[in-house]
């Protein structure tokens, strides 16, 4: 393992803008030298300034001592010409995102910097490989992608591009681990770890909404009071700029030549097309007006609570939810197995609840002869979920659809209905979201270890989705897939090859191909 870069090195960060500063900011405080250029004028200053301020803000609630944060500032240099790089064992580019002009950049510093020095770029989006073609040195260029905002984000994603060095991304991750990140490795790729993994997050929503499974204010309170997600897609969407989502949707979508994994959704193009760009402009998925009400979820007005529900065979994940509604002091009565509830069924009077499996309601209960059929969704954690998506069959009846919410209620959960979409909110979204990590994974863009650090840190996700999926089972990953293939018939859905080959060999996908993450495992 390569040794992080001594912390006599000096450091130059070149862009002082809002990634630049954040990063000149930990370098400094990680004890380097720091020089910090900006072409505008006066900008290296003012970002120095600026952090000055918020050290000194930090040391006056007594988060870090006074004498450090004073010291930390000291440490940042502007510079006003690149040529006093000179002396840098690392400069991290943080400018503007454009392919050329980021190579101009990096022409001119190569011919600066000791041979020594490694040139790693805070790029987004942009290739490593490509940013590395026609240097003299190809091998001492990688990328070095930090989140925003870097000082309170951990991940960092360390990107190799095809000419890399290993021992520089070696370098370059021991250093951040230095620095008090959160570093993967990753391949050069369109979207790298995070930007790739997460499209599911917004694509699934997406879909859903479009469908009139429910609206934006509901899917999203189902993804964070079921799937515990920290916020929704649509309220995401809205902060992140819905020009900007889509922009990165579209680009990783042409990137993998129109793979329809990616396609962007028709919704929030005429979003876009609209001004509808989300918080900052006033509106987006949500109004953001001085008088604009707050989303909120629609819920089932409250039913009787059952007195009785009858256990068919075993609970499996949702064991948590029965013992709730025992706590709730309806009576679980356990009987023998139904052949065509194999993962077991609740039955509720005239209902019979179960847990999705991908195929809507109205199909499985024509399948299984059950025509009182209610679906519930998957939860990060049944014991504790404050809300639960439902969808019930067609033909089902209004009594019996009542009795099943009814016994949800009665253990605290409020129920959100869905129109009838196959594999409801979360469970559509996790196995999603598994997919994509696991196809990731057989690319070897990076480790299964990796891939789930990265989303939790870098999306804040409450698993990694590639552990997410063992918790449930591989295997009703793989059938939540197979069966939103079958219903829709699109290639979006097609299975990731190493879902199917951890199910029939009864692996797990987050130890898949060695899954240990790199550097400091997430405690
Ligand atoms: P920004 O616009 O806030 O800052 C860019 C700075 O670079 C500006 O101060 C600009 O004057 C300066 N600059 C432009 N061309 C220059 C040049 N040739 N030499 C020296 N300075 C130059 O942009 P931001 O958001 O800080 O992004 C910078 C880079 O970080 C981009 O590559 C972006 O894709 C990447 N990034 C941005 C994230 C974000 O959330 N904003 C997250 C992760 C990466």
């Amino acid at each position: 393992m390569a040794a992080a870069l001594s912390r006599e090195a000096t450091v130059a960060v070149i862009g002082a803008g809002a990634m630049g500063s954040g990063i000149a900011q930990v370098v400094a405080q990680a004890g380097h030298s720091v020089r910090l250029f900006d072409t505008r004028i006066g900008a290296a200053e003012r970002a120095r300034d600026a952090i000055g301020q918020t050290l000194a803000g930090l040391a006056a609630k007594g988060r870090i001592d006074a004498v450090a944060a004073s010291e930390a500032t000291a440490r940042i240099a502007p510079i006003h010409a690149l040529g006093d790089c000179v002396s840098a064992g690392l400069v991290v580019e943080a400018i503007v995102e454009d392919l050329e002009t980021k190579r101009g950049l990096l022409r001119e510093l190569e011919v600066i910097v000791p041979r020594t020095a490694i040139l790693a770029s805070n790029t987004s989006s942009l290739s490593i490989t490509a940013l590395a073609a026609g240097m003299k040195s190809p091998g001492r260029i990688v990328g070095m992608h930090f989140f925003n905002p870097v000082p309170l984000m951990e991940l960092v994603e360390v990107i190799s591009g095809l000419a890399t060095d290993p021992e520089v991304a070696d370098t370059v991750h021991a250093t951040a681990i230095a620095w008090g990140k959160q570093p993967v490795h990753a391949k050069s790729t369109p979207g790298f770890i995070v930007n790739r993994c997460a499209r599911p997050f917004y694509g699934e929503a997406l879909r859903l909404l479009a469908e009139r499974a429910a609206d934006a204010g509901t899917l999203d309170a189902l993804m964070r009071e079921a799937g515990g997600f920290r916020m929704g897609a649509f309220e995401l969407m809205d902060l992140i700029g819905n020009d900007v989502n889509f922009a990165v949707t579209r680009s990783i979508w042409e990137a993998h030549f129109h793979d329809p994994r990616y396609a962007p959704s028709l919704l929030q193009q005429e979003r876009v097309a609209a001004g509808y760009l989300g918080r900052k402009s006033g509106r987006g998925f949500f109004d953001y007006g001085t008088d604009a009400a707050r989303p909120v979820a629609r819920t089932e007005t409250a039913r009787p609570a059952p007195a009785r529900v009858v256990l068919h065979g075993e609970p499996g994940i949702a064991a948590p939810l029965v013992a709730r509604i025992a706590r709730a002091g309806i009576a679980v009565d356990r009987q023998a197995p139904q052949t065509a509830f194999p993962d077991g069924v609740m039955a509720i009077g005239d209902a019979w609840l179960a847990l999705s499996d991908g195929r809507p309601a109205t199909v499985r209960a024509a399948a299984t002869g059950t025509r009182n059929l209610v679906l519930f969704d998957l939860a990060l954690d049944y014991g504790s979920c404050a809300r639960l998506a439902v969808a019930c069959a067609d033909g089902c009846d209004s009594a019996a659809f009542a009795a099943s919410v009814g016994a949800l209620q009665a253990a605290g959960i409020a129920v959100s209905r869905l129109d009838d979409a196959a594999a409801l909110a979360v469970l559509r979204t996790v196995a999603m979201l598994a997919n994509e990590a696991a196809d990731a994974v057989t690319m070897g863009i990076a480790s299964a270890g990796d891939v789930d650090v990265a989303m939790r840190k870098g999306v804040n996700y409450p698993r990694g989705p590639l552990e997410w999926a063992d918790a449930i089972g591989v295997g009703r990953v793989r059938e939540a897939i197979a069966n939103l293939a079958a219903h829709y018939g699109e290639d979006r859905y097609r299975l990731a090859p190493l879902i199917e080959r951890r199910q029939a060999g009864a692996g797990s996908l987050a130890g898949a191909f060695g899954g240990a993450a790199s550097g400091k495992v997430a405690t």
